[in-house]
């Protein structure tokens, strides 16, 4: 049916952005995070800078590491458009951050904060690469500084959904030409892997047919927990949204900041 690897869903950073460009509903919670760390914030998967530009027009110094050329080249086109002041408080690396080489230039570290947000965590392949992640932020950190992310918890409504049936229907104009796309989103849920596959297609008036393929590595809230606590972090928040509602019962998303 599709190819995760061919339908890479971080390979066109203006489909990216299309795809993405009404979601903020995170925007307001990082910013503020970032800006109370009162110095320099490394962002982890910073993608086409969705979240890095708003930081950095609101006076955050930050460095983003991302492994997608394409997403990085995008947000390097964003930033070519604004005033040097704003400019100069980001910085990018192309990287992937599961690596040891992946480390922020000096000028940013210790870092205030290390941000990992939108979901990022699920492309790390198991709990080890997600502590490993941790454990590196947490070298990064400067004394008392603070690590803030957001990912999805397991929902067995959505994975019981017929991975044959087409949902959520939408329709975008195409960056590459202005000409309209119908979208439409399909998912499937493989337990043994504990991977859920969602798969974005966009049809073209001329019936071509692209493809982003999310596989996104679910982790039960105990592991999350865990991995925290085995990686030298502690939580000092947990939420299951954006408007920081408690966790309470089954929450679909967790949403939490760590300290050192
Ligand atoms: C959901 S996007 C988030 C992008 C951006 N932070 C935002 O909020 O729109 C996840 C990003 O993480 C990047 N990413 C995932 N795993 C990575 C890794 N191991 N190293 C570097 N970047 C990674 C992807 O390339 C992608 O740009």
């Amino acid at each position: 049916m599709v190819s995760p690897e061919r339908d890479d869903p971080y390979g066109d950073g203006r489909m990216y952005d299309m795809e993405y460009a009404d979601h903020d509903e995170d925007r307001a919670w990082y910013a503020a995070i970032a800006r109370a760390a009162r110095g320099p914030v490394v962002e982890l998967g910073c993608g086409t800078g969705r979240l890095t530009i708003p930081l950095a027009l609101s006076g955050v110094r930050i460095h983003g590491i991302d492994r997608s050329g394409s997403m990085l080249a995008r947000l390097a086109d964003r930033l070519e458009r604004l005033p040097p002041i704003v400019r100069d408080q980001v910085s990018f690396a192309e990287a992937d951050y599961l690596l040891p080489e992946a480390v922020p230039p000096a000028d940013v570290l210790p870092a205030a904060a290390v941000l990992w947000p939108f979901n990022a965590l699920h492309h790390c392949p198991g709990p080890e690469a997600v502590t490993a992640v941790l454990r590196k932020a947490a070298e990064w950190i400067a004394p008392g500084g603070r690590l803030a992310l957001d990912c999805y918890l397991p929902d067995r409504e959505l994975y019981s959904r017929d991975p044959d049936q087409r949902y959520e229907f939408r329709t975008f104009v195409d960056p590459s030409d202005g000409g309209m796309l119908e979208s439409w989103e399909q998912g499937w849920w493989d337990e043994e892997r504990r991977l859920h596959h969602v798969v974005y297609t966009y049809r073209s008036g001329d019936g071509r047919e692209r493809r982003s393929h999310l596989a996104l590595r679910m982790y039960e809230l105990g592991e999350l927990r865990a991995m925290v606590s085995d990686s030298g972090w502690r939580i000092v928040r947990e939420v299951r949204d954006f408007d920081g509602t408690p966790l309470g019962h089954r929450p679909l998303k967790w949403i939490a900041v760590l300290e050192r």
